[in-house]
């Protein structure tokens, strides 16, 4: 056995997710600058951080997605066909589905997730309080390659990508991820996608810098997972959030800032740190209304309606796939 078979090993971690996680923290740590993917945010401790971050009083695009998707719930209604099957990338909480499952005649819901624990708990209160609705989840990181169940085959395909977590990608990465998106719902296909909007900097900064510091204990859990999940030694008072907004590149940058000079090991690996070194955690890509309409459209999908709320904060794109 060689040092990271053992140390993996001895993690008690042989699952499939963990062994990607194990590969592309020692992958991406050993980059310069060095980085780790958002993905690895949403454990379980990650997935309870970002439910109170889409509570705080600064961080808007939550409560403003809500808000248009409630406004506009009779016009998504009739853009979607019925009886179709609504196929959500991520699922996290249902209370955006739950709006359209509401308001829209679903025969199918599909929440794909790479944490199959929370969707497994959440699709058994949608069965609860739905009870005409087929529930179908699958466990599977969304940004790969995936099946949609069997049962759902005979249905037209809805997608919905809430949240802006498209913004998480680069452009490239979320033309392409567009692209695999119309090719898994197939021809005929329609979707629902949140995205977040270009602002004023000061309003950028504070949703990512909230003065309860919730944000910084989020951007710091993926640390505390090495530490965990591959056997790491963080210390993690040794680290600082910081959330920049880079405005030449349209994107918030979250990073972990080393306090000063140090080692940290894990899985057999010695990562050295110099004093304000940063770890580049998160990319949050904002976009004007016309600039994710161009990615749209060069990524196979029409943009059929974009909607936005009065101060133009988050913005709603019904697509349809072309072709
Ligand atoms: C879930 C990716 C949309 O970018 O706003 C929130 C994640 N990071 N606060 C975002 C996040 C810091 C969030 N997304």
């Amino acid at each position: 056995m060689n040092v990271h078979a053992a140390a993996l090993a001895d993690a008690h971690l042989p699952d499939k997710q963990t062994s990607a996680f194990a590969r592309d923290a020692v992958q991406d740590l050993s980059q310069q600058p060095k980085r780790l993917s958002p993905k690895y945010f949403y454990d379980a401790t990650g997935s309870e951080l970002f439910e109170a971050i889409t509570r705080l009083p600064e961080y808007y695009p939550t409560r403003t997605e809500l808000s248009i998707l409630r406004d506009r719930a009779g016009e998504i209604a009739s853009f979607v066909p019925e009886g179709a099957a609504l196929v959500e990338f991520g699922a996290g909480a249902t209370t955006k589905v739950r709006l359209l499952l509401e308001r829209c005649a679903f025969a199918a819901y599909v929440p794909v997730d790479i944490s199959g624990e929370f969707v497994k708990d959440q699709a058994d209160a949608l069965r609860r309080d739905f009870p005409t609705l087929a529930v179908h989840p699958v466990a599977a990181d969304f940004t790969t390659a995936f099946e949609l169940p069997a049962a759902i085959a005979g249905l037209s395909k809805v997608g919905f990508f809430p949240g802006s977590t498209i913004g998480n990608f680069e452009p490239h990465e979320a033309s392409s991820l567009l692209r695999s998106a119309a090719q898994i719902l197939g021809a005929g296909a329609r979707m629902i996608l949140g995205v977040d909007l270009e602002k004023e900097e000061r309003v950028l900064h504070d949703a990512y810098n909230d003065a309860s510091g919730v944000t910084a204990r989020f951007n710091l859990n993926v640390l505390v997972r090495i530490n965990r999940e591959l056997g790491g030694n963080f210390d993690l008072s040794a680290f600082t959030h910081r959330a920049i907004y880079n405005r030449e590149r349209h994107r918030i940058e979250m990073h972990l800032i080393s306090k000063k000079s140090q080692h940290v090991r894990f899985l057999g690996t010695s990562f050295a740190f110099r004093p304000g070194e940063s770890i580049h955690t998160e990319n949050s890509y904002k976009y004007s209304i016309e600039r994710f309409a161009a990615l749209a459209r060069a990524s196979g999908w029409k943009v059929c309606e974009s909607w936005t709320d009065k101060s133009r904060m988050f913005s709603v794109h019904a697509l349809m796939a072309e072709g």
